[in-house]
C-alpha cells in the first residue's frame, strides 16, 4: 500500500531548505524543520516569513493561509526531532561527509519505515545511503531555486532504491503540484550536469575581462530569453555552493575542464561573498538574503545616461576594473547598409523606424527591389498589428535610398555590413570601403563567426571597424553583441553602444572571439544534451522538461536545436572547439550523424524531432 506523508522533516533551512519547507506547508503537510543551532534555526524562520509575506504582497496567499501554513512548521535544534516523520529531506551544505554523518543518525533516530531523502545536487545519492542501513530507503529528492516556484523535481533512484519509494515519492512530488523526472544516480543530474558547465564558463568570461557581469546577463537574458543571467542566477544559488558542486562534478564527471571551479569563485567564497544570503557576490544586495540588487563601485548606471547626452563612455572592463574611458560617441544620421539577405532586410527596416537616414547598398536592382518589397511587407504587418501607425510606416520608408554602387556609400557616418558569411568576401568589402567612405565613420560587420579583427586589418583604419551583431529577426531581438577588437577605440565603442540604444537596442560589449557572448555560452550546453541523450542517460522529453521547468528557459535544448537547425548549431559548435581547442567543446557524434542523414531540424521536416504531422 502507497505510503500517507502526513508529516516529513526538513534538515538545514538554508538557501533551499527553508524553500522546501514552504512547499510542503503550503500543500497542508506538517514540517519539522531542523537546524544545528538556535541562531541558524532564526535565519530559517526568517526566509520563510520573508518568502511568504512577499506572496501576501503580491496576493498569490492570503494571509489566513499564511498563517495555517506557518501553524504547520514545528522549528527545532537537532535531529531528535525527526522520530515520528514518514520523510526526510536532507538540505545542509554539499559535503559528502557531512551528509553521511547526518544519515548516519537519521537512520537511527527515525522510525525504521521512514524514507530519507537528500537534496543533493552532484553528490552520489548512493554513496549517501549506503551511510544507513536501509540504503533501499534512501532517495535523492533534488528540488531547483526557488523551490516554492520551480515545478521541476528530479528524482534520484539508486540502485538499490525499492521500487515502491519511488513510486510513493513521485506520488508526492504530483501532490505538491510539482513535475519529476525520475532518473539514476549521476553527478550533477540532468539539469546541473547541463547548466554547471555553462555557469562556470559564464564566470571565466567574467574574470578574463572578456565582458562585463551587466552585460554577460544581459546578452543570455535578451539573447536566449533566459529568466536571469549567469552570474546573477550564481548569486541566487550561492557561490559556495556552487563551489561544491563544480567541483564534485569534475571528481565525478570524468574530469571535464569545464567543471574545474574559476579561480574567481574560490576567491570570492574565501572572502565572503557567497551571493545574495551575504549581500553580496557578483552583485550587490540590499541586504544579506534580499533580490533586491542595489548600485555598487562597478555598476555602469552613470554610463547610460551620459552615452545618451553624447558627454562620457565609461566602459566598464569586468571583475572590479570599472575603467572609465574619456570617450564621445560620434553623431551619426545617416548609416549605410550592404547586403541584401534576412539580417541586411531587418537592419534596415530597423535603422529607418528609429529615424536614421538609410542607404542600401546590393548588387544589383534587382536585389534591391527584392528588399525593398521585404521591408514593405514587414512595415505592413506592424500597421496590420497595431504597431505602428501608416504615416510611421511611411516616414521609414521615405528614408531609405535604395542603390547598387557602393560608392553612394561616401558620406554616411556608420556602414553596417551584412553580406554573405565568408571572409573573403567581407575583407573584400571593407577594403572597398576603406576607400570609399569619409574618415571617422564607424564601419559595422554583423559576422556572427568570423574574427571581426580579419575585416578590420583589410582597412587601413581598424580602430574604427567594430563587430554589431544583430540576431534575428533584427527588429524583434532586443540584443545587439558590440564586438570590440584589440584595435578599436574606444570612441568606435562608444558610438557603437550609443546607437544600439537609440535603436531602443541593449548593446552588450565583448572581445573578438569565436561566439562572442551568446553562441559561445549557449551553443556548448545543447551539444552536452546531445551527449546527455546519446549516453542514453535521459529522453529528449525529461531533458527538455528539466532546463524549461528546472531552469525556467523558454525552449528545451531539442527543442531548440530543432529551431536553429542542427547544420547551423554543428557550425558554430565546429568553430568554438577549432577556435578555443576545449576537449569538452568536441561537437556530439550524434550531432554529426544527424546532419549527415539530412535530419536538420525543422526546416527539414525532422531533426530530434519528427515535424511532419506536427
Ligand atoms: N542553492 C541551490 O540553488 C541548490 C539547488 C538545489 C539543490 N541544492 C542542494 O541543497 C543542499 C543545501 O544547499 P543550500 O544552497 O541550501 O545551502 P545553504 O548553505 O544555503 O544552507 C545549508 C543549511 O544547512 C544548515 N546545516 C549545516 N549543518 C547542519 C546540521 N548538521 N544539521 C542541520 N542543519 C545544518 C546550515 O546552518 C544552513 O542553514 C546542498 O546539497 C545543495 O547542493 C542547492
Amino acid at each position: 500500500m502507497a505510503r500517507e506523508f502526513t508529516s516529513v522533516g526538513v534538515v538545514g533551512l538554508g538557501t533551499m531548505g527553508a524553500g522546501i519547507v514552504e512547499v510542503f506547508a503550503r500543500n497542508g503537510i506538517d514540517v519539522v524543520a531542523v537546524e544545528i543551532s538556535d541562531a541558524a534555526l532564526e535565519r530559517g524562520r526568517a526566509t520563510l516569513k520573508g518568502s511568504t509575506d512577499r506572496a501576501v504582497a503580491k496576493g498569490k496567499l492570503a494571509e489566513a493561509d499564511r498563517d495555517a501554513l506557518h501553524a504547520r512548521v514545528d522549528f527545532q535544534v537537532g535531529l531528535d526531532a525527526l522520530r515520528s516523520v514518514d520523510l526526510v529531506i536532507e538540505a545542509v551544505p554539499e559535503h559528502l561527509d557531512l551528509k553521511q554523518r547526518i544519515f548516519a543518525e537519521l537512520d537511527r533516530v527515525c522510525k525504521p519505515e521512514a524514507i530519507l531523502a537528500t537534496n543533493t545536487s552532484s553528490l552520489s545519492v548512493t554513496e549517501i545511503s549506503v551511510a544507513t542501513a536501509r540504503p533501499n530507503q534512501v532517495i535523492g529528492i533534488h528540488f531547483f531555486n526557488p523551490a516554492p516556484v520551480m515545478k521541476l523535481v528530479e528524482v534520484v533512484r539508486t540502485v538499490v532504491t525499492s521500487a515502491d519509494v519511488v513510486a510513493d515519492v513521485e506520488a508526492l512530488c504530483a501532490r505538491l503540484g510539482k513535475v519529476d523526472v525520475t532518473i539514476s544516480d549521476r553527478a550533477g543530474f540532468i539539469a546541473n550536469a547541463l547548466l554547471f558547465g555553462y555557469l562556470n564558463h559564464a564566470v571565466g568570461m567574467f574574470e578574463a575581462k572578456y565582458a562585463s557581469r551587466e552585460d554577460i546577463d544581459a546578452a543570455m537574458k535578451l539573447g536566449c530569453g533566459l529568466p536571469m543571467g549567469p552570474l546573477a542566477l550564481m548569486d541566487l544559488i550561492g557561490l559556495d555552493t556552487a563551489y561544491e558542486i563544480l567541483d564534485t562534478m569534475y571528481r565525478r564527471g570524468g574530469r571535464d575542464r569545464r567543471h574545474a571551479p574559476a579561480p574567481l569563485i574560490k576567491q570570492m567564497v574565501t572572502a565572503g561573498l557567497l551571493g545574495r544570503k551575504s549581500g553580496r557576490g557578483f552583485y550587490t544586495y540590499e541586504r544579506p538574503g534580499s533580490p533586491r540588487v542595489v548600485p555598487d563601485e562597478w555598476t555602469p548606471a552613470a554610463a547610460e545616461p551620459a552615452l545618451a547626452d553624447g558627454a562620457r563612455a565609461i566602459t566598464q572592463v569586468g571583475a572590479g576594473h570599472a575603467r572609465s574611458e574619456l570617450a564621445s560617441p560620434a553623431v551619426v544620421a545617416k548609416v549605410g547598409v550592404a547586403g541584401s539577405g534576412t539580417m541586411a532586410t531587418g537592419i534596415i527596416e530597423v535603422f529607418a523606424k528609429a529615424g536614421y537616414e538609410v542607404i542600401s547598398v546590393t548588387r544589383g536592382a534587382e536585389k534591391s527591389a527584392k528588399v525593398c518589397e521585404a521591408v514593405k511587407t514587414s512595415l505592413n504587418k506592424g500597421v496590420v498589428r497595431g504597431k505602428l501607425s501608416e504615416a510611421d510606416r511611411d516616414a521609414a520608408l521615405g528614408r531609405i535610398t535604395w542603390s547598387a554602387t557602393l560608392e553612394h556609400l561616401a558620406d554616411v557616418d556608420l556602414v553596417v555590413e551584412a553580406v554573405i558569411e565568408e571572409l573573403s568576401v567581407k575583407k573584400a568589402l571593407f577594403a572597398s570601403l576603406d576607400e570609399i567612405c569619409k574618415p571617422g565613420v564607424v564601419l559595422a560587420t554583423t559576422t556572427s563567426s568570423l574574427p571581426v579583427i580579419d575585416v578590420a586589418m583589410a582597412t587601413q583604419r581598424p580602430a574604427d571597424v567594430i563587430g554589431l551583431h544583430f540576431f534575428n529577426p533584427a527588429p524583434v531581438m532586443p540584443l545587439v553583441e558590440v564586438v570590440r577588437t584589440i584595435r578599436t577605440s574606444a570612441e568606435t565603442t562608444a558610438t557603437a553602444r550609443a546607437v544600439c540604444a537609440s535603436l531602443g537596442k541593449t548593446g552588450v560589449v565583448c572581445g573578438d572571439r569565436s561566439g562572442f557572448i551568446v553562441n559561445a555560452l549557449l551553443f556548448p550546453y545543447l551539444n552536452d544534451a546531445v551527449k546527455m541523450l546519446e549516453a542514453s542517460y535521459s529522453t529528449a522529453d525529461d531533458i527538455d522538461h528539466a532546463m524549461k521547468l528546472g531552469c525556467g528557459y523558454p525552449m528545451g535544448p531539442f527543442e531548440l536545436l530543432d529551431v536553429v537547425g542542427l547544420d547551423v548549431s554543428l557550425a558554430i559548435q565546429r568553430e568554438l572547439y577549432l577556435e578555443l581547442r576545449e576537449p569538452g567543446f568536441a561537437p556530439a557524434p550524434l550531432l554529426e550523424h544527424l546532419v549527415t542523414a539530412g535530419y536538420l531540424g525543422r526546416k527539414s521536416g525532422r531533426g530530434f524531432r519528427d515535424h511532419t504531422n506536427r
